[in-house]
């Protein structure tokens, strides 16, 4: 399973980065705005540096996303991300215009991830127009009493009986659970936001059994 991280922070990909288990970052617009200072003067060039910077630092996919509607526009703007890095994947939304693009990059070999993803049928076409990833939001269907992991198992089980190879990547990730929920429905990556991925190493019984050990090893006093 590949763990990418969900996060335009360059702190936070460099500190997950350092743990040796980071495969990718996944960014959207609303992550970009975390990281902005000064909005007036945020320009599409400094968007773009941005995500040139988080390519030098991990050494796998970096989803950057379009922000137009319309399909051409899309186009445009997803031929000069991809122009940044080789690693640089195209994330369109799952719309009518969305999938034209993604049809139009699949053709010529840029990659793309299909981005908010509700159902199993939205899936379906992404794979079908050929994006290298689709993303279901979890999460998101969590918070409206629609169970999120279920539309992963969905799509993993479509994606088996055709054989798509369009990786399933759980975004809207909010706790671990769907982390281990996501790894025993196969899916192929789940990106975390940094303050889960932090957590998923944690366990009460370790840090009381180290404590215990250091005491007898008289590292520390009891
Ligand atoms: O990157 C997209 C996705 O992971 C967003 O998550 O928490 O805003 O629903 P969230």
């Amino acid at each position: 399973m590949k763990f990418f991280i969900d996060t335009a922070s360059l702190d936070e990909i460099r500190a997950a980065n350092e743990l040796g288990v980071l495969d990718g970052v996944t960014t959207n617009p609303s992550l970009i705005a975390k990281i902005v200072e000064d909005p007036d003067n945020f320009t599409y060039a400094d968007f773009k540096a941005h995500i040139a910077k988080i390519c030098e630092i991990v050494d796998g996919p970096v989803s950057a996303e379009v922000t137009t509607l319309k399909a051409e526009e899309m186009i445009a703007q997803g031929e000069e991300l991809a122009a940044i890095h080789e690693n640089v994947v195209i994330k369109c939304p799952l719309t009518v215009e969305g999938l034209k693009a993604i049809k139009h990059f699949s053709s010529n070999g840029i990659k793309t991830n299909a981005t908010l993803v509700f159902s199993p049928t939205q899936a379906l076409l992404a794979a079908k127009a050929g994006a290298n990833f689709v993303s279901p939001f979890i999460g998101r269907l969590d918070d409206i009493s629609t169970n999120g992991m279920e539309l992963v198992r969905q799509i993993v089980t479509i994606y088996d009986n055709y054989g798509y190879l369009t990786e399933v990547l759980v975004a809207s990730i909010r706790h671990p659970l769907h982390v281990v929920e996501a790894a025993m429905m196969g899916a192929d990556v789940a990106t975390i936001p940094y303050a889960v991925i932090s957590k998923l190493a944690n366990h009460p019984l370790t840090d009381q059994g180290l404590e215990k050990f250091m005491e007898d090893a008289g590292v520390i006093k009891p």
